[in-house]
């Protein structure tokens, strides 16, 4: 479904008076299978959103390829476009900015298909209508004002507004970090149908590793705009390889229910990503980093026999 691959994403900004970059994505591969769900975990700042962005030809790309189904994101045409735009679609953190306050839900609803296709009127109306059903709202909300709904039913809003010109993958960026715990559940085992019941390929984004280990099959851990893991969910959770997945699995406590662990616990500075560390972008920070090695020489990732992919020197011999 899709192929990233080594994706750079380069911000140009101004620090103290000078010309500086940000080096938000720094050379990711990634791909998805059709069907999977691939959670992308790792602290603030580490450049997830800027992927799931890129993806959807929100943020410029400095250098790499981002392929949907076999076609380049970042050399689309015009008709590339708009095959692109009807195959995925994003849902942002928080819902109560993403919905227009005097909008009605069927016209926030309807507004893609308004735009991208001709389906008007009473046929307009029954596509909303369904979409409010896939998501467990019903027809009675069609004229309701953002501010009339819950924050979990203004997200499920923005998820039938992102279902309605029928994608295939869906970028989910932090989708519950916004909501009241109470509600955080209700909705990711609504995604979790969501997926089976739509045939859906989700790319799903979160600083939450209890969220991801509920949801995806499939884990990607990122450090300051690099994959340092990724393999099967249960492996990297059970059996953490890369010195980073370990500390952020043994920061916080052992969950207990309802309670998840965050990766915003602090573990020393994060470097920042205008001055990167030299070598391993982690050395600055790792318990078994080897000098006159890991702060000169950049890893390369490693394929492990069980199947994941590790950027470390640990694993390179
Ligand atoms: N438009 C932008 N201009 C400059 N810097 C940006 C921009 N967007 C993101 N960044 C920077 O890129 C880095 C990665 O950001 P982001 O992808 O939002 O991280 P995450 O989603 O993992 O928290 C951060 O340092 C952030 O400040
Ligand atoms: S390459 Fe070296 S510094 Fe980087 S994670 Fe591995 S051991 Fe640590
Ligand atoms: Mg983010």
């Amino acid at each position: 479904m899709l192929e990233i691959e080594d994706l750079k994403v380069h911000f140009p900004i101004r620090e103290k008076w000078q010309k500086a970059t940000v080096k938000a994505v720094n050379g990711v591969s990634l791909s998805i299978a059709t069907g999977d769900s691939l959670g992308l975990v790792g602290e603030s700042g580490s450049g997830k959103s800027t992927i799931g962005r890129a993806i959807l030809r929100l943020n410029k790309v400095t250098g790499g390829d981002i392929r949907l189904k076999g076609m380049s994101v970042v050399n689309a045409g015009r008709t590339e476009e708009e095959m692109l735009r009807r195959q995925a679609q994003i849902v942002f953190q928080d819902p109560h900015s993403a919905l227009n306050p005097r909008m009605p839900i069927l016209r926030s609803v309807a507004e893609p298909l308004v735009l991208h296709t001709k389906v008007r009127g009473v046929e307009l109306r029954r596509r909303v209508t369904d979409l409010l059903e896939i998501v467990g709202l019903q027809s009675q909300f069609l004229y309701r004002y953002p501010h009339e709904l819950s924050g979990g039913q203004k997200q499920r809003v923005c998820i039938a507004r992102a279902l309605a010109l029928q994608p295939e993958l869906l970028v989910l960026d932090e989708p519950t970090s916004a909501l009241d715990v109470s509600v955080q559940a209700q909705i990711l085992e609504f995604l979790k149908k969501l997926q089976r019941e739509q045939n859906l390929t989700y790319l799903f984004i979160s600083h939450n590793l209890a969220v991801i280990r509920y949801i995806c099959n499939r884990t990607a851990v990122m450090y300051l705009g690099q994959i340092v893991e990724e393999g099967a969910t249960e492996q990297v959770f059970s059996a953490p390889r890369h010195p980073y997945t370990k500390v952020l699995l043994e920061a916080v406590p052992l969950p207990e229910a309802g309670q998840s662990r965050r990766t915003d616990v602090v573990i020393g500075d994060v470097p920042s990503p205008v001055n990167m560390p030299t070598g391993c972008s982690f050395h600055t920070r790792c318990a078994e980093a080897m000098a006159g090695r890991c702060d000169k020489v950049a890893p390369p990732p490693v394929a492990l026999a069980d199947g994941r992919r590790v950027r470390c020197h640990l694993f390179a011999d």
